[in-house]
């Protein structure tokens, strides 16, 4: 394989776009050659392509990726799949038939049943394939796990993630399928937990994953509560308590409804030491007996690193991409399992939600009052909503051996049984 890898980039706008913008830049540096790309609304971006000199790098546009594939597939290294969530089992399947490993965006796919699919797929690919959590790359994150890992820190007893990052009614009416359980019968299952901030769960599930650095956690038993501010079908907003094999149990409070700047924290809890991490890289130790540590993350580049790593790994550099398929599998089930516990998406009371105009963007946000103390005492005490009266039911505990019910849940879920 030479040093300057050949590139597929399905999709054309939104995430896909991004992945355009660091593929230009790598082929600059010789890094990276993107030979064709596609969209079924190609005709749509002319400043775009334009804009990244499609005519002058000869970068093949195709409306279909099954031509793109038909007509390319024997002078590519890999394909990136960065398109909606219910497309990308189908694109997987038919890139990696024909040998070629996939960069394919977060999360795969959120149906436990298909991603074992995608993960026997993927072995007819030569090497490979990497899924764009983008952040178990920064070497900051590494380097902590190493030191977790090596007990220095003492047993890990549990671990919290808050994070809100408040979005504008319109974010959900930006494509077809944000916010969506279905979309043409297919799983989609959008949301802050499964997608949006799908990154940090995946991250929690890192620190605790053992035996090795690329380990991530198994999920025991779930309990959660799901619940929507936004008029949408899927949740905005989740409440998830996880029992995992080894014994600690950690509690997520995610959301997308609220107001103000987004924070998120990933907390790990060990017998000498609180570690904190956030997004960006700074970490903070609080050591049991008052020492204190602070570590600032270096400026990180998210798509620029995968790409780079990803092309390491393909090049036989190193042993193992950042992410594979197999290893998304714990946050595949844990979100399956948090919409089977919650069995129903419960509105946040009404009573509680306001419109809130941010004047400087003219956007229409949802203030839901006392919200920062009722995460935080989900978190630090487990202390349900429901238990404030946010609905009548509390989620079922529920364990892997419930995921035949998934489907049927979702269905129920979207009122389509
Ligand atoms: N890693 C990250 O930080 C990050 C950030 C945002 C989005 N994402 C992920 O990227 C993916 C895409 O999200 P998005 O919001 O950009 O979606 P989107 O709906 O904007 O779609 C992206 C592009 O795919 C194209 N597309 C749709 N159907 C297609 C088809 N049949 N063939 C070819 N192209 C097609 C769309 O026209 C669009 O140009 C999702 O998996 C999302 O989770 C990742």
């Amino acid at each position: 394989m030479s040093h300057t890898l050949r590139v597929g980039i399905i999709g054309m706008g939104g995430f896909a776009g991004s992945h355009h913008t660091t593929v230009a830049r790598l082929e600059e540096r010789g890094a990276l050659k993107l030979v064709c790309t596609c969209d079924p609304r190609a005709a749509e971006f002319g400043s775009e392509r334009e804009a990244l000199r499609f005519a002058a790098r000869g970068v093949r546009v195709f409306n279909d990726y099954r031509s793109m594939l038909d007509a390319c597939a024997g002078e590519l290294d890999y394909v990136a799949i960065p398109t909606p969530i219910h497309l990308h089992a189908e694109m997987h399947e038919a890139v990696t038939a024909r040998g070629i490993p996939t960069y394919l965006e977060k999360p795969p796919t959120l149906d436990h049943a298909e991603l074992d699919r995608m993960i026997a797929a993927d072995t007819r690919a030569r090497k490979s394939s990497m899924v764009g959590f983008n952040f178990i790359v920064e070497r900051s994150r590494q380097a902590l796990k190493e030191r977790l890992l090596s007990g220095e820190f003492g047993a890990i007893r549990g671990g919290t993630l808050g994070a809100v990052w408040p979005r504008p009614s319109e974010y959900f009416t930006r494509n077809g399928w944000s916010g969506r359980l279905l979309v043409d019968g297919r799983i989609v299952l959008d949301s802050c937990f499964g997608n949006t901030m799908a990154h940090f769960v995946h991250n929690m599930l890192f620190w605790t994953g053992t035996p090795g650095l690329y380990s991530w956690a198994e999920i025991a038993a779930v309990r959660a509560e799901l619940y929507r501010a936004h008029g949408i079908e899927g949740a905005d907003t989740f409440f998830v308590e996880a029992d995992l094999v080894s014994g600690c149990t950690l509690r997520f409070a995610l959301s997308l409804a609220g107001s103000g700047p987004g924070t998120s924290t990933e907390t790990v809890i060990c017998d000498r030491a609180v570690l904190k991490y956030a997004v960006g890289g700074q970490i903070e130790i609080s050591w049991k007996d008052g020492r204190s540590e602070r570590i600032s993350g270096e400026p990180f580049d998210g798509l620029e690193e995968n790409h780079l790593a990803f092309g390491r790994y393909l090049r036989g550099e190193i042993p193992r991409p950042a992410t594979t398929l197999e290893d998304s599998r714990p946050l595949v089930v844990l979100n399956d399992l948090a919409h089977i516990s919650s069995g129903s998406i419960a509105p946040i009371p009404a009573h509680l939600v306001s419109h809130e105009l941010d004047a400087k963007e003219q956007k229409d946000y949802l203030a839901v009052s006392d919200f920062a103390r009722v995460v935080d005492q989900f978190l630090s005490r487990g202390v349900w909503p429901s238990y404030l009266g946010w609905r009548r039911d509390n989620g079922e505990v529920v364990t892997p051996s419930d995921l035949p019910r998934f489907g049927a849940v979702v269905r129920a879920m979207a009122g389509r049984l």
